[in-house]
Parts: C-alpha cells; structure tokens; sequence
C-alpha cells in the first residue's frame, strides 16, 4: 500500500519540524489583502511579506501545506496531471539556511523517508545568465550529484537537455526560461520590487523502464525526450527557490536576506510513490469514483471521453468544496464566478457520463470526509458547503435541462455570437457551455460577436449604473474614506484593550459600515467592546491630524508601523499616521501608524461617534467586528 495523501503531508510536516520549521496551518484560498490576485496559487503567496524581509512572527523556518487553486487551469483540466486544487507542501528559510541544507533534507526526506526510488529522480538547476548578472549554480549541482553518489549512482551533468537525454544523466542545467522563479515568471517579466531567484527543480520519472513509452505515444514523440518536454514521462514533483534577488531599475539586486521557498505538489508526490502518472489514481479520489461509477454505470478508465469526464467532476467537485469552505459561495462575481462555473461543468460532465440526479452533495461529503483531519474547517462548514453545492446543483440542473432545449431549437447550423448571447441572458447558459456542445455536434461558435454582443451589453450597464459607484475603496465617497479611518483607529485600540496579537486579518468598507476581522481566541466582553468605543471616542474628540508619509521599509518597521504590508509598495512605502506629532507608534503624541495606501481623512474630528454593532466569530481564531459612525 502506498502512503495516502494525508500520511504524505503529516510525514512532510514531522520531517521539517525536525528540522526547526514552524508548522503553520494553509492560508486560506482567498488572500487576504493581496489584490494582484484572486485566489492562492502557491504556497509562497502568503508568505511574500516575509521573503522581503518584514519578521515573521514565527520565526525563521517555517512549513506548512498550503491550499491553491488556480483558475486558469480549470480548461487544462482532463489530463493525467492538472487539477485546479491541488496542496502545496512548503518550507521557507527568511535568510536562514540555504541550498546545503535544503538540498540536503529533499534527499533525504524523498529518498530515504518516502522511499522514492533515486533512479527514477532528475533534477534540473540554473544555468546562469551573464546578463542577469547571476552566475550557474554549480553548488547544487555538485551537491545533487553527490547525494547521488551515496546511493551508487554516478549522475551525470548535462549542459545541453533540450537536444535529448543520454544515458546516466541525470542533472541538466536549463536557462531562466526553466530554471527561475518568481511570482511573475522569467526575470524579464517581473515588475521593480518582485522577489525571485534561481531555482533547482526534481522529477520523477513514469517511465524509467521504457515499457511504457509515454514519451513515443505522445505529442511529443518528434523531438527529443528531456525532463522538461512535456511528454508527461517526466513530472516535476517539486521546486527549490534560492529567492535572493529583487528586481530593481535595471536589472536586480540581493535581497536583504538569502530566502529558500521550496513548494511540492503533495499529489505529485502521492503519484510518484505509486509509480504512476495519473493524479486522478491517487487515493483521495477513490470514494468519489466509487460513487460516480455507482451512479453512472461508467468505470473510471473504459474509455478516453470516460476517463475525461471522471478527471473534470473529481476535480471539480473537491475545488468547489474547498472554496466554499473558505468562503466563496458560487455567484456571479470575482471568486464567486469560479465556484459557479466548477459546479456547473461538474453537473455538465456527470450528465455526459449519465449522472442526471443530483450527486454533488454525496461526492462533497466523501471530500470533507479525507480532507477533514486536516482542514478541520470542512467539517465545521459542512452543512453549509453541502447545502450550497446541492442548492447550485438544482439551480442550474433547471437551466441545463431548459437551455439545452432551446439549444436544440438552434444547433441546425453554426451558433451566431446573437444566438449565444441569448443562450447566456434569457437561460444562463454560460457561453463555455454553449462552445462545449457545439463542439460535441461539430458545429461553431461565433466567439467574436460574441463577445462583442456581451461587451455592448455590459457597456450599457456600466453607464446605467455610472453615478452609483466610484472606484477605490468600493467607492472613493466620503462615508467610505471616513470608514477607512475609522478602521485604522479601531486596529490601533484593539491592540491596546485585547493585547499585540491582535492583527488585521481582513477588512471591508462600504458607505454604510465598516468590517475588520482580526486574530483573538475569544468573544470580546461587553466591558472590553465599551472601552474600544470610548478610546474610539476620545481620538475623535481630539480631532488629531491625520498625514501621509513616504518612508523606507525599514524606517516604517522601526518606527512600529502595522497593518498589512503590501508588496506592490515596493522599496519605499506608504504610511498613515494618526497623531500630533509624527514619530514611532505609542510614542507620546503619535496615536496609530499603519502600512496604508489611503484615502483618509485630515482630522479625526470629522468622523462622527463610533459605535460597534456587531461582535462575532469567522473562524477558530479570528473574530469580525462590524461598525458604524453616526
Ligand atoms: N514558489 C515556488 C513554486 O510555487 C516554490 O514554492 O513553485
């Protein structure tokens, strides 16, 4: 029996707290404070802060396996390898070890601990860029190279992979192309003030007898086989970041500290140690295929349409239950929308394999079942994410059938972007559904007019509702900006009546209140919810001068500033202080200082009086409080 996922990740996360790590639970799917993007990709999103040198407050080592979802690959998914869902095993050095030590722990804990077979283990490393400034990274190379020596095997160094593999080789240098990471990808495509750095990539070989011949039956089968062809022979399990550049005007310069962000693919990981290359085999989806095949007569794997309809639901059924849980309700905005469109191919491909009664409810809870020792929070939220999964299962199981019919009234000939248009006004039928039976009669799409019709459309609401919002904070209005000083006021006096672990874990302004969520254990007392209102109170009757500074990083953090830092800021960065005097936080005449991008309010005396309305849990740890100003 091979080790199941969650043994897997408790292993991983035993090994590094050997090692030092703290372990910390998954951020959740939805970052928080980081509008660049909308949901967590990788596991070193949450961790940006800390990879430019703001302290984490944990410590230097720090692991964890983090939930991602990435919506982009949601067309990707059918293959033998891409899911939108996925967990990041990661460990991260803030200028702590470096390569020795990390490289030194993936053997061992691979090779020695998991038992991966170091014959069918590749690596790839950085093979220097004079332009970049950055040199080869030899030092890993060797060291690989060594740790393949103790295990008898002579692995051998290529320069040149691309042109094919030879025998014994087995560490390949590839250029920034493969071996660079950073949020935004290669050096050239990273904005001033993005960390990143050379990395040194491991594989698993699927095929090391050659009997398989994934790489002679593939797409691939004209040009040379190399680790990184995309043949689906060779699977990158994992990645080592040697972050310890930031680029800068022309070109980059060393971060204050050598970082190392190593993220895994825990299923990845789970294929390899069954020695094969499908994910969709890996045992979190057994229960979930059990039931499909129950309910659809079809068995996993009897056909390629089969095989692809099964990989779309399991996918798809296990993101939507993460989503929710975190949060996300399917919808028809931001994240919302993704939720609504899994859950709705999800219904779509089931029917296609003839589920036609409802099933997501049963397929969530054998997730929230596998995932729960982990993510205690499904369990929590179970009622919830099953009732949302079932409500939007019927909701749209009503459309399908209906658009579908009207559907059939119009797929004699090629769909005009007129017809499709109304397909997704009149029944909701969303155009990728539309494209998706087109494409099963043989007939097209006309995308273009389309969306030239869904742009007039769009446009003609936009200037409807022109007038009613502004942008920035969900509206630059004067309530809002109030609201957003408010807000800092409020931080800063919860810090002083509930203690310093208080910090932001999330905020929401509109005209009418203001929300903040923020780490405490437990229900504020009503003695405590008074006393905030009262030193609310009291800085808004000293009317103190509210002003923006532009200082260092460094100057901000040494001066107490708190609140989220925000990477985009970059080098310099914005602060608002609230106070007499400007200064170090809980000096004398200086009342709050805070990381802040704005707007805000001159004088605290415009504000009002501020009242609390509302005081109540979000999750384990983290409490909201909602506010008005009158
Ligand atoms: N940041 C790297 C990745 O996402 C390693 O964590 O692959």
């Amino acid at each position: 029996m091979s080790l199941t996922v969650n043994q897997i990740r408790t292993k991983f996360l035993k090994y590094m707290e050997s090692k030092g790590h703290v372990v910390v639970p998954s951020a959740s799917l939805v970052p928080e404070n980081d509008a660049t993007t909308l949901f967590t990709g990788s596991g070193m999103q949450p961790m940006v802060p800390y990879l430019l040198g703001q302290p984490h407050p944990l410590g230097v080592r720090i692991t964890d396996s983090q939930k991602s979802f990435r919506s982009q690959d949601i067309e990707e998914v059918g293959d033998n390898r891409h899911t939108t869902f996925f967990e990041m095993l990661g460990n991260w050095s803030f200028g702590d070890y470096f390569k020795e030590e990390q490289i030194r722990w993936m053997w061992e804990f691979l090779i020695d601990e998991l038992k991966l077979d170091p014959n069918n283990f590749y690596i790839t490393c950085f093979a220097g860029n004079e332009s970049l400034g950055v040199k080869r990274d030899t030092f890993s190379a060797e060291l690989w190279q060594k740790l393949f020596a103790q295990k008898g095997i002579d692995a051998k160094v290529s320069d040149t992979p691309e042109s094919g593999m030879k025998d014994g080789e087995k560490i390949f240098y590839y250029n920034e192309k493969k071996n660079w990471w950073s949020r935004s990808g290669v050096p050239a495509n990273m904005p001033e003030g993005e960390p990143g750095g050379p990395d040194s990539e491991m594989f698993y070989d699927f095929d090391a007898t050659g009997q398989q011949k994934i790489h002679e039956t593939s797409a691939w089968k004209d040009v040379p086989c190399h680790v990184n062809c995309d043949c689906g022979r060779f699977l990158e399990i994992g990645n080592n970041v040697f972050m310890q550049y930031k680029k800068v005007a022309g070109g980059f310069e060393e971060l204050p500290q050598m970082n190392v962000d190593h993220g895994s693919g825990l299923e990845r990981y789970a294929a390899a140690l069954r020695n094969d290359p499908d994910v969709f085999n890996i045992d979190v989806f057994d229960e979930p295929k059990k039931m499909i095949e129950r309910l659809s007569g079809k068995v996993y794997g009897e056909s390629t349409e089969v095989t692809y309809a099964y990989r779309v639901v399991l996918d798809h059924i296990r993101a939507a239950v993460f989503l929710i849980g975190d949060g996300v309700l399917p919808g028809n905005k931001d994240q919302m929308y993704f939720v609504r469109r899994l859950l709705r191919r999800a219904v779509r491909f089931a029917r296609n394999l003839g589920v036609h009664d409802n099933f997501t409810r049963e397929v969530g809870a054998s997730f929230i079942q596998t995932y729960k020792v982990e993510y205690t929070l499904l369990e929590e939220k179970r009622q919830v994410i099953l009732d949302e999964l079932e409500k939007e299962e019927m909701k749209f199981r009503k459309t399908l059938e209906n658009g579908i019919k009207e559907f059939e009234k119009i797929a004699d000939k090629n769909i005009s972007g007129v017809d499709a248009f109304n397909l997704l006004q009149s029944f909701g039928f969303p155009i990728e559904l539309t494209e998706e039976l087109a494409k099963e009669r043989n007939i097209t799409v006309d995308r273009v007019s389309f969306d030239e019709e869904k742009k007039k459309h769009s446009e003609e609401s936009r200037t409807a509702s022109a007038g009613k919002f502004k942008g920035g904070l969900g509206g630059d209005g004067e309530m809002e900006v109030k609201y957003h000083t408010a807000t800092h006021l409020l931080h800063e006096v919860l810090r002083q009546v509930l203690g310093d672990h208080v910090l932001q874990k999330g905020s929401n302004i509109t005209s009418e209140r203001l929300r903040f969520d923020f780490s405490h254990g437990e229900k504020m007392t009503d003695e405590q919810k008074k006393q905030v209102e009262d030193i609310v109170n009291k800085v808004i009757a000293d009317d103190l001068p509210v002003h923006r500074e532009e200082v260092s990083y460094d100057e901000a953090r040494a001066r107490g500033a708190i609140g989220v830092f925000d990477a985009k800021y970059g080098d310099t960065v914005s602060i608002y202080t609230v106070g007499r005097e400007t200064g170090t936080r809980g000096g004398a005449n200086l009342f709050s200082l805070e990381f802040c991008g704005g707007p805000h309010v001159e004088h605290t005396g415009v504000l009002g009086t501020f009242k609390i309305t509302k005081e109540e849990a979000v999750s384990a740890g983290v409490r909201r409080i909602k506010a008005i100003l009158s």
